[in-house]
């Protein structure tokens, strides 16, 4: 049951910044670069435009009908609009796994808290390379960062939806592009950076295989923070005179101007540095400070300033996300179990950080620690992008398109009628939503198990 005198966010222009604020994270920067380094260049990019739009959205659009026509998270969500039945298990189910992800991505945040110190304190040093390996395998200084991190979005989302979460977006987003731009111009003045644009912009079709499509469209899923109720939540403190489309498109195109931004911020420089492009997940952590410290030789003071400025970046789009996630079961606590959403936030906090500190410590004490075959991180993040997201995704598509009426489907996304742009798309949405959707995402599943 939704508590009376719910929050809202102030404006349109309010829910497209905080949901293209949970949109921007780690997955523009951190994963992003590196799956198109690993994947074909600009063969992925095409590959992932294209489920942007087609896919992801359609499935943005379902989470945005479901929270918004209920005003309810996504418990409250599925208890109003099919009550009694085996679909509170979604609500359940979209409660746990934005936890699960925010318990192993603010081990990452407090990484880029860490490299932000060294970065603005006494830089990198001469072991540079070999930096992040010896980092993360040390048991105390990773969790202090993870705590700081998790703290800092606890801080923000105890303030409330709209004095927290609208406030701190509204001021982030901005300055989240202007510093990737500043980093993109450094990096594309960088000698012998031409080859990077070339590496984004030529596609190399051979390199596309089935599980290369999945993995890009899995990479939107991630990035677009859908299957997990965050979408979904933050869409139910959106007014009733709102249009969810405008507000699903804009926040899609933010996210994808940023990861494209971001690949020509990283992907220049490394080429610069003579660095492989495929070099994985250490790409940000291990390439970049070398690339830095590598180009600081000939003009220290501003390869120390956009090394700030970097990490900086990371840390403040890591947050936006982070906030997201922890409103999803903030959002229960307070609006079904009756809680104060200050004792919630306090409880979300004890139970992701200590997931999140078995998670940091999965790269040092606890290594030998595996399940089936992974640590406690890799077991997290694998679930949790593999199956849970594509998995939630799936079924929140399901309930719009087979378990709702198309009418009230249709009243939702029109505004009742009065959107005529949307009454005109709506049939193409519809399709998307009911066929082409549910379609896709269980093919990605089915190439996830056997791959
Ligand atoms: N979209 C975020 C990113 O790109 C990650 C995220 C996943 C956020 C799920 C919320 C929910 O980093």
């Amino acid at each position: 049951m939704a508590a009376k005198g719910r929050e809202h966010f102030g404006s349109g222009l309010a829910a497209v910044m905080a949901m293209a604020g949970s949109a921007i994270g780690l997955g523009n920067i951190w994963r992003f670069p590196y799956m198109v380094g690993q994947n074909g260049g600009a063969a992925f990019i095409i590959i992932y435009l294209l489920s942007a739009f087609f896919l992801s959205l359609p499935i943005l659009l379902s989470e945005s009908i479901l929270g918004r026509s209920t005003h309810a998270g996504t418990f409250g969500a599925m208890e109003k609009l099919a009550p009694g039945t085996k679909w509170k298990w979604l609500g359940f189910l979209t409660v746990i796994s934005p936890l699960v992800i925010l318990s192993y991505y603010s081990v990452v945040g407090g990484w880029s808290i860490e490299y932000l110190i060294k970065a603005s304190g006494s830089g990198f040093g001469e072991d540079i390379t070999s930096l992040f390996g010896t980092f993360i395998v040390r048991p105390w200084a990773p969790l202090v960062c993870h705590t700081l991190f998790l703290l800092l979005t606890a801080v923000i989302v105890s303030a409330g939806v709209k004095s927290g979460i609208e406030r701190f977006n509204r001021i982030s987003l901005p300055v989240l592009f202007v510093l990737i731009v500043v980093i993109m111009v450094y990096s594309l003045k960088l000698p012998g950076s031409g080859e990077g644009v070339r590496y984004l912009l030529k596609p190399d079709f051979s390199k596309i295989t089935p599980s290369v499509a999945a993995a890009a469209m899995g990479q939107s899923f991630f990035s677009l923070s859908l299957g997990v109720g965050t979408i979904l939540t933050y869409s139910s403190y959106m007014k009733k005179e709102e249009n969810i489309l405008t507000s699903g498109v804009g926040t899609a195109a933010f996210d994808l101007l940023f990861a494209l931004i971001a690949g020509f911020a990283i992907m220049p420089a490394v080429f610069a540095a003579g660095i492989e492009p495929g070099a994985g997940p250490g790409l940000i952590f291990e390439t970049l400070p070398y690339i830095f410290a590598k180009m600081g030789a000939a003009a220290p003071w501003l390869s120390r300033g956009v090394s700030i400025l970097f990490f900086l970046t990371i840390v403040i789009a890591a947050l936006t996300s982070s906030i997201s996630m922890c409103e999803v079961g903030v959002a229960y606590l307070v609006e079904e179990r009756r809680m104060t959403r200050g004792k919630a936030t306090a409880l979300i906090f004890l139970g992701t950080w200590l997931l999140g500190a078995l998670c940091s410590l999965s790269f040092g004490p606890l290594s030998g620690v595996k399940l089936f075959g992974k640590t406690i991180f890799d077991l997290c993040d694998y679930l949790t992008s593999n199956y849970l997201m594509t998995f939630g995704s799936l079924l929140f598509v399901l309930f719009v398109g087979w378990k709702m009426k198309k009418e009230a489907v249709r009243e939702e996304f029109t505004n009742g009628g009065l959107l005529k742009g949307n009454a005109r798309l709506f049939g193409f949405v519809w399709f998307l939503i009911r066929y082409v959707a549910p379609l896709v995402i269980l093919t990605i599943f089915v190439t996830n198990l056997i791959a």
